[in-house]
């Protein structure tokens, strides 16, 4: 490969009107597994709007061509690469194109494929150009009428978006189903399935009164799965309703579960497509994590359907305006869901959670050379922009919105913004605009949220007159200009910031805000609107110093910096009354010790114990006021992933040496409290995923996780191997199986062979448990005797394990790239061996999903010295072997 002769880079910049519409699509499929016939006729027009252009050129990739006509007359076409092109069109024609496209061998799971014998498709982004020739962008919105043919036997089910209009049979035991969406759509939204499936189906009432048909349909040994997605689809439903006022619009809402699919889920118009993974459920086969994971993704695909499918976007740049805007809709809805419109405390639980990944992930990437805006300028492959950064970046830019506004004022911006937009593809300058409109505000500044890539830094200092009874907050903002990528980006100016802030008095209370200039002190946490580069606001009337609680409930995505001595940071976390807050505080304390053992460790010193650290933890640890939930969110300690990403020169062993060595004195000092801890938080009785439940046996295993890491283990390997065989749920199973293998890791003794031996034997037969099974031995520790890296290795050959299917990859090979740092970066760059085969491996089999693994070394120039070669070193072996623009934009990024 040559680096720069691959990559066409599609710019936002370029950004035309199509010369050509597409009023509606008929298409026609006649499926075999080896060859399917599709048959394309288009209502085509020219663009009144738009430069006019003789030739109509469509888009089409690993299609086989064999006719086409304009107005039922044969025409010629001019095939390319990836085009197809018709000379001097009238200007309205009916546009008739048959091909063939090989589902069964079709490896990438974009376009049509076939998974266990079924049919699926995946047209987000590009997919539907692996389907028929089209004008395959998202501006470009039709009606589509839908008839599959197919053998009845082996496909009884046919399934596509809009309502089923006709069925029938036909000769040679085959069948038919012609199905219409009645609602326009990008060709992104299109989606068949055909094959053996059963449904659970619910008829629901919506609030305007009419009746609706939901189905979950899956194959047939996984119905019994089906309950929480329906139930999950349901919420999600009547919450759309109350709190946007948004109505299904469909008579028919159908959910899909496949087993072999790239991303999480995609939200097909009235025909959801989703991994297994974020569809089945059972007490038994499904953790905690899983259930909260099924709803959420569950309403984020509903939700879709008005972010994204009614209002959809004008081009992909655009993407964050249907992602940003669905995960906060769906970060909301599950909050609501966990009883957190209620209740702060519960509502701090998913917030800290979206919290880190933010930290962990988002900053991560912002920092490193994908780094993008949240509205991105350029691209080579849009797959590779399904990021962090458009998501969850996009998500806090939203949510940011309601914090200036308001959930009144945010909710006045929505109504505007489908009041105007409803059936038209758009950009992220029309939502920002009907948030300002809605609300009389100016928004133009806030836009540098959309163009400016990298995380802003507001660096605090704090003024207290005794005398004046004053105190002032300066907050200063700035953003990291080592980073290459983010210096080569234009930065025009300064974020405007929401800065949550609450003083706290002496004894913890909050003191109510009063700024210069108001007649009376008001709330006790305020929002100040850092608009400029430096800004003072001082608060009158403030009787004695207080102790600032700064950024609450993560109020912006920035990276906060003041000096809190480390009994502040204690105070802040006995007395917060932002439980967020009350939770960051911890992992400040937590991380302000660990980097200095890192230190120590990267130096060869001994590592010693911080007694001062000890009695704010014994209090969390002991503090039964404390939800469960919340406890054990305060005492894990920050990931070996982000606790390197802080260091100037991330050094993998010396973080997991510090971490291992607080984690042995954490479990050593408080082994008593460990032990209570555990006995207090058993959940007897059926398995229920209330926050309640779910928060007791998180508390509940982490405290097992602490005892297997005592010198001798023996009360964790009781308890574990008792919480083992009498589980009635998979979080507890995997938890005691986890801290068996980290019990042998410690001690050399192999306790968790039995377990890992019943786990599989025991689940073998459900795909998405042996997923665990892979993930649980990817991600142990290693020893020196037997590093992890071998027990990948010896995996990679196991008759369960397949690259072809994506969850089965990232259970093992991504897990241990991505999710056991000590292990991967070994220093004899083993890992690095490892990861550069199965990069290769997969871009000749599922480019999506090997780019998302390449990605896991774009980092390299962050690493100390001794990784850093080996780490280029595999990159540049990759860069030479691989064929896919989604992997050569990413090597070629990272060796930049
Ligand atoms: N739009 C999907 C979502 O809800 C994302 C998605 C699913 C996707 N499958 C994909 C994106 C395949 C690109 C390719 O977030
Ligand atoms: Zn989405």
């Amino acid at each position: 490969m040559s680096l720069n002769d691959t990559a066409t880079v599609v710019r936002r910049a370029d950004y035309t009107l199509s010369s050509f519409l597409v009023d509606s699509v008929e298409l026609e499929f006649d499926l075999a597994p080896e060859q399917t016939t599709v048959r394309n006729a288009m209502r085509v027009r020219r663009n009144p709007d738009a430069v006019s252009e003789t030739s109509l050129q469509l888009v089409g990739e690993k299609l086989k061509f064999v006719s086409a006509q304009i107005d039922g007359v044969p025409v010629d076409v001019l095939i390319g690469d990836s085009t197809l092109t018709i000379e001097d069109v009238p200007d309205s024609f009916e546009l008739t194109l048959t091909g063939l496209c090989s589902p069964s061998a079709n490896t990438t799971m974009l376009g049509l494929y076939v998974s266990r014998g079924n049919f699926f498709t995946q047209c987000e982004a590009e997919g539907f150009r692996r389907i028929t020739w089209f004008l395959d962008r998202p501006d470009i919105m039709s009606t589509y009428t839908v008839t599959l043919r197919a053998d009845k036997v082996d496909y009884p089910v046919l399934l596509s978006n809009g309502n089923l209009v006709d069925h029938g049979d036909l000769p040679g035991g085959r069948h038919y189903a012609r199905w219409q969406d009645p609602f326009r759509k990008p060709s992104y939204l299109f989606a068949l399935v055909a094959g053996k499936l059963v449904a659970l189906e619910e008829r629901i009432k919506v609030r305007s009164g009419g009746e609706k048909l939901l189905q979950v349909w899956v194959e047939p040994r996984d119905l019994d799965k089906t309950r929480h997605a329906m139930d999950s689809l349901i919420q999600s439903i009547h919450w759309d309703e109350a709190r946007f006022g948004l109505e299904l619009d469909l008579d028919r809402f159908m959910i899909v579960a496949v087993d072999d699919f790239n991303m999480g889920a995609m939200e097909n118009k009235g025909l959801n497509i989703f991994n297994t993974k974020f569809v089945l459920a059972s007490p038994e086969t499904a953790s905690d994590a899983d259930y909260a994971n099924v709803q959420a993704v569950v309403g984020h695909e509903y939700f879709h359907n008005w972010t994204g499918n009614r209002v959809t976007c004008r081009d992909w740049f655009q993407l964050s305006l249907k992602e940003g805007l669905t995960v906060f809709r769906d970060q909301e809805f599950t909050a609501a869901m966990m009883g957190g419109d209620e209740r702060p405390a519960v509502r701090a639980l998913k917030r800290i959670e979206d919290v880190r990944i933010m930290r962990q992930v988002q900053f991560g990437e912002d920092s490193g050379p994908m780094a993008h805006s949240v509205r991105p300028d350029s691209y080579s492959e849009i797959s590779n922009f399904y990021t962090a950064t458009v998501y969850r970046k996009g998500a806090e830019v939203v949510r940011m919105y309601q914090t200036l506004l308001g959930r009144d004022g945010f909710r006045r911006g929505m109504d505007l913004y489908f009041q105007r937009h409803d059936g038209q593809a758009v950009t992220c300058d029309d939502f920002r605009v009907a948030m300002a409109d809605a609300n009389g505000r100016d928004f133009s500044q806030f836009e540098r949220w959309y163009s400016q890539a990298g995380t802003p830094r507001v660096a605090v200092t704090t003024q207290y007159d005794a005398t004046a009874k004053r105190y002032s907050v300066t907050l200063t903002q700035s953003y990291d200009d080592n980073n290459a990528t983010v210096v080569g980006q234009t930065h025009t100016g300064p974020w405007h910031i929401p800065f949550a802030i609450g003083l706290l008095d002496p004894y913890g209370a909050d003191l109510p805000l009063g700024l210069d200039g108001e007649s009376a002190a008001r709330e006790t946490t305020r929002i100040l609107e850092l608009t400029q580069t430096q800004q003072t606001f001082t608060f009158v009337d403030v009787e004695t110093r207080p102790l600032p609680s700064l950024l609450r409930n993560f109020s912006a995505p920035v990276i906060v910096e003041y000096d809190y001595s480390d009994d502040e940071l204690a105070f802040l976390l006995e007395h917060d009354s932002d439980p967020f807050n009350r939770w960051d505080a911890g992992q400040r304390l937590f991380t302000r010790e660990l980097l200095a053992l890192a230190s120590r460790a990267a130096a060869g010193q001994r590592l010693e114990t911080n007694e001062a650290l000890m009695g704010p933890i014994r209090r969390v640890v002991t503090d039964t006021s404390l939800a469960a939930g919340l406890r054990e969110l305060m005492l894990v300690l920050p990931t070996e992933t982000w606790l390197a990403e802080q260091m100037a020169e991330s050094d993998p062993a010396a973080v997991h040496a510090a971490r291992q060595f607080l984690r042995k004195w954490l479990a050593t000092s408080l082994k008593d409290e460990w032990l209570t801890t555990y006995e207090d938080n058993l959940t007897p009785g059926a398995y229920e995923p209330t926050p309640a439940a779910c928060g007791r046996r998180a508390l509940k295993n982490l405290a097992l996780a602490y005892l297997a890491e005592l010198d001798d283990p023996s009360d964790a390997v009781r308890l574990a191997d008792m919480q083992y065989r009498t589980a009635n749920n998979m979080t507890d199973r995997s938890a005691s199986l986890g801290a068996l293998l980290n019990a042998s890791a410690g001690t050399g003794i192999d306790f968790g062979k039995h377990a890992l031996d019943d786990f599989y034997e025991r689940f073998k037969d459900d795909p998405l448990v042996v997923d665990k099974w892979f993930a649980l031995q990817a991600m142990q520790r290693g020893t020196l005797q037997r590093p992890t890296v071998e027990i990948v290795r010896t995996l990679l050959s196991h008759p369960a394990f397949s690259l072809r299917n994506p969850n089965r990859a990232r259970a093992l090979v991504f897990s241990f790239c991505g999710a056991n740092p000590a292990q991967f970066h070994a220093a004899d760059g083993s890992g690095y061996s490892l990861w550069a085969e199965q990069v290769v491996a997969l871009d000749a089999l599922n480019p999506q999903v090997a780019a998302r693994l390449a990605r896991m070394l774009e980092r390299w120039r962050a690493y100390v010295p001794a990784l850093r070669e080996p780490m280029r070193g595999a990159l540049a072996a990759v860069a030479g072997q691989v064929r896919s623009r989604d992997v050569i934009e990413v090597v070629r990024k990272a060796l930049g």
